[in-house]
């Protein structure tokens, strides 16, 4: 595959693979260091909204590895504004190996990827964030085993790009999606469709309730993320007054399964979808699950160039 742009472009058989090179990789990188696998290549990063992990990972990857990465801020770039994407695509393809790029609209980095001759990474859009969901199962195979299947994975909040990525992943690997969201901020229908197909192939199910409550009973996992994603800042305060019933708290983590782990992919609003006692309590995994986007794109990047 020439680009990372959704989970579901992948095979549950390819999926694992890249799973097994983040393993390998992080293994190593923590006994000796990393091999200089990017030595000579630089990634290129258009960024249209801010980060935080995204941005320091990637570059922290590509330096492990003997690479290195630029930053381009959505002032320098103007994609799609200042410059067509396909120009800037065709442009970056000359000067850097890779593209990583978080957009706000899935079409523009659909875009890139069409007109670069070189790999393009989704770093998130409106749409998904696969990165964020190799950390994710990453994270989740480190705490319940590689070949655990029939794990119960419960999202509860809002239906949004980490979402779609989180059930994509859970239904290739054969887990068990429940996804718990308030009228109107279902997950998009689409996501939901391509999930239904992966499951049928692996057997895993997937379940979408409106009660909190109920979309934790059995879980091992319990996923929640902002209420309001970035691009949607108007609405803010209207979510804020519909989702407080979404809100992972203690009260809420006692009614899974007792070795239940939390997950964030971060940002996170504390005390609003996350209260800081499970954030901070036994049973939270947020930051290595953060420090796991650092070993997941190591091996995606190792795919991309071809060099693992
Ligand atoms: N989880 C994540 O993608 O974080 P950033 O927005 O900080 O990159
Ligand atoms: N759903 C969030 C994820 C941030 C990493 C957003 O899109 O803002």
């Amino acid at each position: 595959m020439k680009d990372f742009l959704a989970i579901s472009d992948y095979t549950p058989a390819e999926i694992q693979d890249l799973l097994d090179l983040a393993v390998k990789l992080k293994e190593e990188y923590f006994k000796k260091g990393n091999q200089p696998l990017f030595k000579g290549r630089v990634l290129g990063m258009i960024f249209q909204k801010p980060s935080l992990r995204t941005r320091v990972s990637f570059d922290m990857a590509m330096r492990h590895c003997g690479g290195d990465a630029l930053y381009l801020s959505p002032n320098e770039i103007g994609l799609g504004k200042r410059e067509s994407i396909a120009d800037v695509a065709r442009v970056l393809s000359g000067y850097v190996q890779a593209l990583m790029a978080r957009v706000f609209e899935h079409e523009h980095v659909l875009e890139l990827a069409k007109w670069s001759s070189i790999p393009v990474v989704n770093g998130l859009s409106d749409y998904n964030h696969p990165c964020q969901g190799m950390a994710d199962a990453l994270t989740i195979i480190e705490k319940f085993g590689r070949s655990a299947k029939g794990l119960n994975i419960s999202y509860v909040g809002d239906g949004n790009n980490v979402t779609v990525s989180l059930m994509h992943i859970s239904a290739l690997l054969g887990w068990n999606v429940t996804v718990g969201t308030p009228e109107g901020y279902d997950m998009n229908p689409k996501a939901v469709e391509i999930a239904q197909k992966i499951a049928k192939q692996t057997g895993s199910t997937l379940t979408f309730v409106r009660d909190p409550h109920a979309a934790v009973q059995g879980a091992h996992v319990i996923y929640t993320d902002t209420w309001t994603s970035m691009g949607q800042e108007e609405e803010t305060a209207k979510r804020e007054k519909i989702f407080p019933p979404y809100q992972v708290n203690a009260k809420l983590v006692a009614e899974a399964d007792k070795d239940v782990i939390v997950m964030h992919c971060l940002p996170a609003h504390r005390n609003h979808e996350l209260t800081d006692e499970v954030a901070d309590g036994p049973h939270s995994v947020i930051f290595p699950q953060a420090h796991n986007r650092l070993h997941a794109q190591k091996a995606i990047l190792a795919r991309l160039f071809g060099v693992a």
